[in-house]
């Protein structure tokens, strides 16, 4: 095997993993930051949910895009410029793109796996897209990057699918909401995918599927820990776990130590002591009704909104606005 050689970068990356993770491991609940789900392995294996009979997100959010394309784009400006947050494999995108049947000016790719931006920018080149930018980049950093990167001319289009915004307690989505207001001109637009409140069984089904792809996922994390922070974690001592909170309409994964158990991550300067039944707070997934999230919508400063359903698989597309000053 090569040696590993890391570039400043790299260490860099690493540094701000090992303090996140201390952190986030010290408090009760423990928790480990979801973001960090995504690194190669978690990538792939998330490509895998997306397949998943029971994991209906996706399916249901590519059918609402070929089907409306024309109408999410009809208002705008020509010509149309997208920038898409957390892009993953590029796969709405080039549907959204393909089904709206026009030439965009700029396509913009914004992910913190290199892995993904690699998939989705090979994706759109496959079907001719041309001026395709890429950041490796946070959400908010990708943010800033694409409105420096727009071109002058025509309308901006942010997407931001797949309720990922469903992983952010609403108080922050509000705030990353305001923030992408705050980065668009008038006339822009924000599309947002949103998964919906659905009964809890389904719910259960989607984030604890019978074939334990989501298990894999969500134990990935521990994995990564160790390969890259030298951690210890015994993955096979580890039981995932979805719960549905009715109350926070939102659906909660944990680790679950299945024994009293000592970890030690070198890289993040840490001892856990676990005890049996102990969990470690991984993910939220958030549930809107349609009426909050156009709430959420106007509450972050947007000034109108109009909204694309799935009643069958209740997932939700809302075109927002950006209105003048
Ligand atoms: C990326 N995000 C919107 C997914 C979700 O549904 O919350 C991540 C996921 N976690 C488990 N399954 C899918």
């Amino acid at each position: 095997m090569q040696p590993q050689v890391l570039t400043r970068d790299d260490e860099e990356r690493r540094a701000a993993f090992a303090a996140d993770i201390a952190e986030a491991l010290c408090r009760r609940p423990r928790q480990i930051p979801s973001e960090y789900l995504y690194d190669e392995l978690g990538s792939a294996l998330f490509e895998a949910i997306c397949r998943l009979p029971w994991y209906r997100i996706t399916r249901a959010e590519l059918s609402l895009l070929a089907r409306h394309a024309r109408d999410i784009f009809r208002p705008l400006v020509r010509p149309v410029s997208v920038a898409e947050l957390g892009c993953g494999s590029g796969e709405k995108l080039a549907v959204l793109v393909s089904a709206a049947g026009e030439r965009f000016h700029q396509v913009q790719l914004v992910d913190i796996s290199p892995a993904a931006l690699d998939m989705a920018r090979y994706r759109l080149q496959a079907i001719g897209i041309r001026g395709i930018v890429a950041h490796h980049a946070t959400y908010e950093q990708g943010l800033i990057r694409a409105a420096q990167q727009r071109p002058r001319q025509g309308s901006l289009v942010v997407l931001f699918l797949g309720s990922n915004i469903g992983n952010f307690a609403p108080p922050v989505a509000r705030d990353l909401l305001a923030h992408i207001r705050r980065s668009l001109r008038p006339g822009d637009a924000l599309l947002l995918g949103t998964d919906l409140v659905k009964p809890e069984r389904e719910l259960l089904l989607a984030y604890d599927d019978p074939l334990d792809v989501t298990a894999a996922f969500n134990r990935n994390l521990l994995r990564r820990i160790n390969d890259e922070l030298g951690g210890n974690f015994d993955l096979e001592s580890f039981t995932h776990r979805a719960t549905w909170n009715a109350a926070a309409r939102r659906v909660e994964v944990h680790l679950v130590s299945a024994r009293a158990q000592r970890v030690t991550i070198p890289a993040a300067q840490l001892d856990l002591d676990l005890g049996k039944g102990e969990s470690i707070w991984t993910e939220s997934s958030h549930k809107y009704e349609p009426g909050q999230v156009l709430e959420q919508g106007l509450a972050a400063g947007f000034s109108g909104g109009e909204q694309w359903i799935d009643q069958d698989a209740k997932f939700a597309l809302t075109r927002f606005t950006a209105g003048g000053p």
